[in-house]
């Protein structure tokens, strides 16, 4: 069988330094805001290319501080791409303002700059932007539209780190880049952890001090703050992790491109690649019409896959009074249709060139 994913296969090269760093962290006995997520902090911050790194305790949390710390005024509309992930849209509903869902383009499945402007009302304040499965937005038009109309815009990178746009990596872009570390993530820690990368200066001491109660200063607190701090051993093992995260996308890419060069059967959808735009393949997704009946195909002949995501967030039980008779025909097509193939470190060449022949053989097999 070959698996969608195993986290332990996955890091049993690291196991020896992950033991090591445990034990002395151990030894130290600082277990909270010490020297790991210091220097996790500035590794991550110099590998984006940003000024400031501020170690978060999730993803979504990073997408939920960064929204606190632009202080925007109450009943703020924030638009967003209507194919996320929920977290991105929680995000905006916990912080206490209005998400707006826009449709993504149905070749790059992220956020579509020319759905954009007929949104924009004057209670709009800033465009959350998610680099989704890997792939960097249109970053061109995107930042035209939000110094146009002032909006500040949010790179939601859970699934992209290390990508990058025309060269610069995802994050830089905006006022904030919000990463994940959930244990799947590209760059994945052994439990949950996060984190925001800046060029503000003054945003970073605000997210700072929101990520501990509010406080700059022990015990004295400016602003109503969560605790929200990126932990100490985790940060100890993503900075072993980040050493090889360039050669783990590497390794992604080389299996998506043999997908894209081996899949030749002509109702399956590719992911569209793009000049300039480099992908990290956290994701690798085709799209098929009867998308069910494939997945079942591929598991009758050994390979597990997923889907991300089976339901729109607009149709989410817990969204319905939000979104309550709205539609979004593009984001149900690709959350009708979309399928995603294993494509992790734990994948070899001929495990991609088996998957790809699986694929061809659907239609003749049925
Ligand atoms: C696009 C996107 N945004 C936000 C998140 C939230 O990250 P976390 O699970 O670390 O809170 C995730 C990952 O789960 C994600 O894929």
């Amino acid at each position: 069988m070959i698996e969608y994913e195993n986290l332990n296969r996955a890091n049993a090269p690291y196991e020896d330094r992950f033991k090591e760093v445990f034990e002395s962290f151990l030894k130290r006995g600082r277990y909270i805001l010490d020297d790991e997520v210091e220097l996790f902090e500035n590794e991550f911050a110099e590998y984006c290319g940003s000024k400031f790194c501020i170690g978060i305790a999730s993803g979504y949390d990073a997408l939920y501080l960064s929204l606190l710390a632009l202080d925007l005024p109450k009943g703020s509309e924030i638009l967003v791409p209507s194919n996320t992930y929920i977290a991105t849209i929680f995000s905006i509903l916990n912080a206490g303002f209005k998400p707006v869902l826009i449709e993504p383009s149905i070749e790059t499945y992220n956020i579509d700059p020319h759905n954009i402007e007929p949104h924009i009302l004057p209670l709009t304040r800033a465009i959350m932007i998610v680099h989704l499965y890997g792939k960097p937005c249109d970053m061109d038009p995107l930042k035209d539209i939000a110094n146009r109309f002032n909006l500040h815009l949010i790179e939601d990178c859970a699934q992209a780190h290390g990508a990058t746009y025309k060269g610069k990596k995802v994050g830089t872009f905006g006022i904030t880049g919000a990463f994940s570390f959930y244990p799947t993530k590209n760059l994945g820690a052994l439990g949950d952890a996060g984190a925001i990368v800046t060029d503000n200066e003054e945003i970073a001491v605000k997210l700072k001090a929101l990520r501990n109660y509010g406080s700059e200063k022990k015990y004295y607190s400016q602003y109503i703050g969560i605790n929200s701090r990126l932990d100490e051993l985790q940060a100890a093992f993503l900075r072993i992790k980040l050493r090889h995260l360039d050669e783990l996308n590497a390794h992604k890419t080389s299996l998506a491109n043999i997908y894209l060069n081996s899949i030749v059967q002509e109702n399956i959808v590719l992911p569209v690649v793009q000049k300039g735009i480099d992908n990290v393949w956290h994701i690798f997704n085709v799209r098929h019409p009867r998308r069910d009946k494939l997945k079942e195909h591929l598991l009758k002949n050994g390979v597990k896959t997923e889907i991300h995501y089976p339901l729109a967030p607009h149709k989410q039980e817990a969204c319905l009074t939000w979104f309550k008779g709205l539609h979004f025909p593009l984001s149900e097509e690709i959350h009708r249709t979309t399928l995603s193939l294993p494509v992790s470190v734990i994948h070899t060449k001929k495990d991609i060139e088996y998957i790809a022949q699986v694929l061809n053989h659907f239609e003749s097999e049925e």
